[in-house]
């Protein structure tokens, strides 16, 4: 059975004062019992990475970074390291969001580099890929994500643990979630990929979440899908009220 998995990514929202109000109150209101079930991560931004650490000390919510360079240190203005994320205690991070791909121009190679560069950390890496609208109506999106999968995981190994995320970019903060179907599909096909680079046994291991306009309306349906193993939510995750009944609502999915 895989574990469920719900990432909230905070993107460039909550500097270090929010943080601090929102990780106290969330880690005060989180219910212990849940933590059996699901595992909870959240994202913020770098310059709170920091305080998020000193929070979470001694809670079970794991913490992630939004980004990460490939190389350990030198001369990378403005870049951030795996080894100085795991010096704060990140977990998680995520790689090829596709506000990346898109805003900053990140491609397939930088993406597959940063994957190993994370688990060289250990620290475990969540490759976001999918499709844009113009890709699906124009039915290239399976083509496009396949390439995605296959060139972000090129340097890992069977035993690498990461974690996929499936973003169709048309989702992403549009409040057009993709219905249970259209991304179990995905996901489907996303983890036959997997199956074929690594093996069957590695293919039904690794976790596939599902991200674009998640809340707590549509969580429950979602993870009830025997494909989507978790979520990564964005606007939804930074309001702490609707964070948890995301966490609650996936927990009914479960029983
Ligand atoms: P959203 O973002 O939940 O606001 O659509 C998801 C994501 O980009 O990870």
């Amino acid at each position: 059975m895989r574990k469920i998995l719900l990432a909230g990514n905070w993107k460039m929202n909550k500097g270090i004062k929010e943080t601090e109000k929102f990780l106290k109150e969330l880690k005060n209101e989180i219910e212990e019992e849940i933590f059996e079930k699901i595992d909870v991560a959240v994202f913020p931004p770098f310059t709170s990475l920091y305080i998020a650490s000193i929070l979470l000390k001694n809670t079970k919510i794991y913490l992630g970074a939004q980004n990460v360079f490939y190389e350990k240190e030198g001369a990378y203005t403005g870049e951030i390291s795996p080894t100085m994320l795991k010096e704060i205690g990140v977990k998680y991070v995520i790689v090829g969001h596709s506000e990346r791909r898109i805003i900053t121009r990140e491609n397939d190679e930088m993406i597959a580099k940063k994957l190993k560069a994370a688990i060289e950390e250990k620290i475990v890496p969540i490759l976001c890929v999918g499709e844009t609208i113009e890709e699906r109506e124009r039915n290239i999106h399976k083509e496009v994500v396949e390439r995605q999968v296959q060139e972000g995981l090129k340097f890992l190994k069977e035993d690498d643990e990461f974690i996929i995320a499936y973003e169709p970019v048309w989702a992403i903060g549009t409040g057009k979630t993709a219905t249970p179907e259209i991304a179990g599909e995905m996901q489907g096909f996303i983890r036959g990929k997997i199956k074929e680079i690594f093996g069957k046994e590695k293919g039904e291991k690794v976790r596939i979440l599902y991200g674009g306009s998640i809340n707590s309306k549509n969580i429950e349906e979602l993870i009830s899908h025997p494909e989507i193993d978790g979520g990564l939510i964005g606007g939804a995750s930074l309001k702490k009220e609707e964070f948890l009944s995301i966490i609650k609502n996936s927990i009914r999915s479960l029983k």
